[in-house]
């Protein structure tokens, strides 16, 4: 006998789950032989489109719901569960059962099944919890270095004023790395809390460009590398914040001097009028582009990760905090724009940031 059938036929269904469809959380009911009798549109985009009249099984959903439906259905009382489902991607739900008796002679229980999607708060409090490990771990290891100076100052070397010097500038260091770090971390905050509020201002992407160019020259000169900043005939401007985007574009040439081959150029390209598929609005678009190594494709969608760095040792070396472009990846998401990586193993990498356009202001005449 067809149950479905026979509990419309009395009339007696429990709900009319349409009533749901405006709902993002899919709801069901299910009879006692196991069959979905009613479910709403997110169940239904859930489950699929034939879920009605199917038999609840474990390709429907997974063992673990199926076992909590049967033990409900039996009059074990489960109010809340969590449960994964693996497949097409792993998503975990809140899932809430409850059992409505049959009413008199006029049919059996049922179950209502209602799942709550907590993917991605569970994934936030992974990340929280996997960032506040790596931050301590990013403190620890600068902390334990100047603990080892100072013992070794007091004991060891407490007469040799040459160790002396040498450890004093690895302790200076370790404390800069350490004030860097923070200071990162805190540009980091910032730029989340604030990344809803559109910037105002207009920058001069020209002369920006030259302003971090002379920021950097100390180091460019350090590694014999030269900065060509090919700008265009007419002022571009970008709609934005200048100090933000003094930190994208110092962070950006920054790396390509750091992982640019010594004694190489890095090249600057401003562009303007590109219109990216699908946007309305025209941008400009700053590239930096550098010789050296390059980075493997599979590393690139990890590169703005917070602390992701593709060789760990090189990057410390540097005094590098692996924050970077974390940092210019929110500050890019807070101006609507863009950013675009490509690298060519062995020859050059290209960072292009696309930002809205906003029109020059013509010189009084
Ligand atoms: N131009 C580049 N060429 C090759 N690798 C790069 C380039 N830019 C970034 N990377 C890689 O991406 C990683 C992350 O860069 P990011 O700027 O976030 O951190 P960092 O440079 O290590 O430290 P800091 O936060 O102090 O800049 C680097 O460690 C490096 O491995
Ligand atoms: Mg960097």
């Amino acid at each position: 006998m067809n149950t479905r059938k026979s509990i419309l036929a009395d009339g007696i269904l429990p709900f009319d789950a349409r009533i749901f469809d405006g709902l993002p959380d899919p709801v069901f009911a299910v009879d006692l032989d196991l069959q979905v009798v009613d479910a709403n549109q997110a169940a239904k985009n859930f489950l699929g489109d034939n879920a009605v009249g199917a038999i609840l099984n474990d390709t429907l959903v997974s063992k673990s719901v199926l076992e909590t439906v049967k033990m409900v259905l039996d009059g074990t009382p489960i109010p809340r569960s969590e449960v994964e489902f693996p497949s097409p991607i792993s998503r975990t739900f809140e899932m809430n059962l409850w059992r409505l008796p049959g009413l008199k002679s006029k049919g059996p229980a049922w179950v209502i099944v209602v799942l709550h999607d907590m993917t991605a708060m569970r994934r936030a409090e992974q990340m929280r919890a996997d960032f506040v490990s790596n931050v301590s771990h990013e403190m620890r290891s600068p902390l334990s270095s100047l603990l080892g100076f100072i013992e070794t100052l007091r004991g060891p070397a407490r007469d040799d004023s040459e160790a002396r010097e040498r450890f004093l500038r690895i302790m200076e260091d370790e404390a800069k790395r350490m004030t860097r770090l923070i200071n990162d971390l805190l540009t980091l905050s910032k730029v989340e809390s604030d990344e809803h509020i559109l910037p105002e201002g207009k920058v001069n992407l020209g002369d920006l460009l030259t302003q971090v160019a002379n920021i950097l020259s100390v180091r460019t000169e350090a590694r014999n590398m030269k900065i060509m900043i090919e700008k265009l005939p007419e002022p571009t401007v970008a709609k934005g914040n200048a100090d933000e985007l003094v930190q994208v574009f110092q962070n950006l040439i920054g790396n390509a001097i750091s992982y640019g081959r010594e004694g190489s150029i890095v090249r600057v390209e401003v562009a303007k009028n590109i219109v990216l598929p699908g946007a309305k609005e025209p941008r400009v678009s700053v590239a930096i582009i550098n010789q050296g190594d390059g980075i493997p494709a599979e590393e690139i969608p990890r590169l703005t990760e917070r602390f992701y760095r593709v060789d760990k040792g090189r990057s410390r070396s540097m005094g590098g905090t692996g924050l970077g472009l974390a940092i210019v990846k929110h500050i890019v998401a807070h101006h609507r724009g863009y950013l675009e990586i490509k690298s060519t193993l062995g020859k050059d990498t290209r960072f292009t940031v696309y930002l809205p356009a906003a029109e020059a202001t013509r010189p009084a005449s």
